[in-house]
């Protein structure tokens, strides 16, 4: 189960950095992989509640009923917060505890639950990022038709502005949506995220969907007053295995154009790329793309989120079959990761974090970026010096990318505490908090104690 877990701490010692005035630095966590209390104050169940209930979907049966608890102990964990000197925290809000069935009736004890919490925040000086969507769709959406459908898109930009109406005055930056990559291509491609469907027309039809709701959700979040309107991806930073090798090269593009550019350019040009359009038509035909929509999806946004764990590399193999969270990718081979990786065997390699990030500057220049999420898994308990060398390294990869010229604004690790890994369960531990589950108690990890220094100093020694 678990893979090998290697340190990089035998590097040489490396210089002291220090990282621009106001750079905001945070943490964050999602609604499902934490809150617990899944039936309570009127919440409705979501795709993520069915998946873990059946059999065979997620790691040991884990489910999130319980979680952390942290929606009974939420002011516990914001003490931990500021105890960490986080400036800012980046919490999802549950669209089933806000309206249980998608777009019926708002439960008012929904929208208090994320009113204490930001409270709480603000009241120990913590600047809260709301994230409207980290993959827990409501039940009855995905019965109707799901990401697939064009009618989840414009719910999902009512419920926005419900969450905006009643936490705008007080919250400044609205995230829309966290990785679309994953909403449209795990759940709807390979299944192994909820709703765990299997099919290639679902899942492009999910991205276009994705990308209308984030577009129309932020309009209405901008009209109601929001001040800052983002949204997070989680960039595949591809690399043919050979540089110099044309079908690895081609190979390469490929799966950029069908991970990176078919979000990037709706996001930030207002149109699809044609190479990635005519990979689509080869499974469905376009006529579920409107006119009109591409101008929707271009909204202007204020800051562009990053999420960011390892590297891919690709090579040309004729007569591969293709990965399903990849769809049309036959004849493309991933390469297995090489050299240390973390407990979920993703490949570390800080440098690809400054490739990812001066690339997103080059192609489309002007984007304001924030990391919005990274961090690593390991084992065990409190002493944990791969975490604080894993984040020490990406740290700096995104100092380099600050040199280069990005406009960085900000880091935001993952995760807060343990939490539930969806598919993994609770059998992977991303917190620089440790949390027991059985007990529900909180320690402060090394990598925790390490980072409210670097926090404390704005950089590294
Ligand atoms: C990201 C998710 C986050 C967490 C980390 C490890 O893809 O946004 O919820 O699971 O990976």
């Amino acid at each position: 189960m678990t893979a090998t877990v290697t340190s990089t701490s035998a590097q040489p010692a490396r210089a002291g950095i220090t990282f621009p005035d106001g750079f905001v630095w945070g943490a964050a966590t999602a609604s499902y992989q934490i809150e617990g209390a899944a039936r309570e104050d009127g919440r409705g169940p979501s795709i993520w509640d069915t998946f873990s209930r059946t059999p065979g979907k997620v790691f040991a049966g884990h489910t999130g009923d319980v979680a952390c608890d942290h929606y009974h102990r939420y002011a516990e964990d914001v003490a931990l917060m500021a105890e960490l000197g986080l400036a800012s925290y980046r919490y999802s809000v549950s669209w089933s505890r806000i309206r249980p069935d998608g777009t019926g009736p708002v439960n008012t004890r929904g929208l208090d639950f994320y009113d204490r919490l930001t409270d709480e925040l603000l009241g120990k000086g913590i600047d809260p990022v709301v994230t409207l969507y980290h993959w827990d769709l409501p039940q009855t959406l995905e019965d109707q038709g799901g990401w697939p459908a064009r009618s989840t898109a414009e719910a999902f930009a009512e419920y926005a502005e419900v969450v905006y109406r009643r936490l705008g005055d007080r919250v400044a930056t609205w995230t829309t949506l966290n990785e679309p990559w994953c909403s449209a291509y795990l759940g709807y491609g390979s299944g192994i995220h909820a709703p765990g469907v299997q099919n290639p027309v679902s899942a492009f039809r999910a991205v276009h969907h994705l990308l209308l709701g984030h577009g129309l959700a932020a309009r209405a979040l901008r009209a109601a007053g929001a001040k800052s309107v983002s949204i997070t991806l989680n960039p595949c930073e591809v690399s043919p295995l050979d540089p110099a090798n044309t079908a690895d090269q081609a190979a390469a593009r490929l799966i950029d154009g069908v991970a990176n550019r078919i979000f990037y350019d709706p996001l930030l040009l207002g149109r699809y790329p044609a190479d990635v359009l005519e990979h689509i038509a080869r499974f469905t035909d376009l006529d579920y793309i409107r006119d009109g929509d591409l101008e929707v999806v271009n909204a202007p946004i204020d800051v562009l989120g990053i999420n960011f764990y390892t590297p891919a590399y690709v090579s040309a193999q004729p007569g591969r079959p293709g990965a399903l969270d990849y769809p049309g990718s036959e004849g493309v081979a991933f390469r297995p990761p090489v050299g240390p990786v973390t407990d979920m065997n993703w490949q570390i390699e800080p440098a690809s974090l400054t490739r990812l990030l001066t690339r997103i500057h080059r192609d489309y220049p002007g984007t304001p970026m924030m990391i919005t999420e990274n961090g690593a898994a390991y084992p065990g308990g409190t002493a944990d010096q791969p975490r604080i060398d894993y984040v020490d390294g990406h740290l700096r990869a995104c100092h380099d990318a600050l040199a280069a010229g990005v406009d960085l604004r900000g880091y935001f690790l993952w995760s807060l505490m343990d939490n539930f890994e969806w598919a993994e369960g609770y059998a992977k531990r991303f917190g620089i908090v440790h949390v027991d589950y059985t007990t529900q108690q909180r320690v402060l990890k090394d990598s925790a104690k390490w980072y409210r220094e670097v926090i404390r100093r704005n950089g590294l020694e």
